[in-house]
């Protein structure tokens, strides 16, 4: 089995879902070449549950790596990243078009999408870089 999806299983394990039932596992790949996991995690407050993939982009940041290179998601039906997810994913992407999502199941990957495909017009504001420009350089 393709080793991202091992591990996003491994991940599922751990999902805190009681509310839902819908266990989601997640690992990425970052630039550094490790593997960095998360699962979701709910709350009786629904609104403040946390999705698996952006628990296991937290990670990767934590450990200093701030480019995604692939990512696997391992659910029970093989759905797709939500659009919030999406979004983060495309945060920490170099280019949307090289970075692979597997879909999968415990038993594989039922689909391989780019990030481009799954999220073609994600929020990119030039005018919101050009102030993230300026706002590193004063650092
Ligand atoms: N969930 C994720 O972990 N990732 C997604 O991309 C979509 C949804 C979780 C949130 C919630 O705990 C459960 O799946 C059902 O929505």
């Amino acid at each position: 089995m393709h080793e991202l999806v091992r591990h996003a299983a491994e991940a599922r394990r751990q999902a805190y879902a009681p509310y839902s039932g819908y266990k989601v596992g997640a690992c990425v790949l970052g630039s550094n070449g490790r593997l960095y996991m998360g699962c979701n995690v709910e709350n009786i407050s629904y609104g403040l549950t946390i999705c698996a993939e952006r628990s296991a982009i937290t990670a990767m940041v934590l450990a200093g790596c701030v480019e995604i290179l692939e990512v696997a998601v391992v659910t029970r039906d093989g759905g797709t990243p939500c659009g919030a997810c999406l979004q983060v994913i495309a945060e920490f992407a170099f280019k949307i078009e090289h970075v692979k999502v597997h879909c999968a199941t415990e038993d594989g990957v039922m689909q391989t999408y780019d990030l481009k495909e799954l999220l073609p017009h994600g929020f990119s504001s030039g005018e919101v870089r050009q102030n993230e420009t300026d706002t590193r350089q004063s650092e």
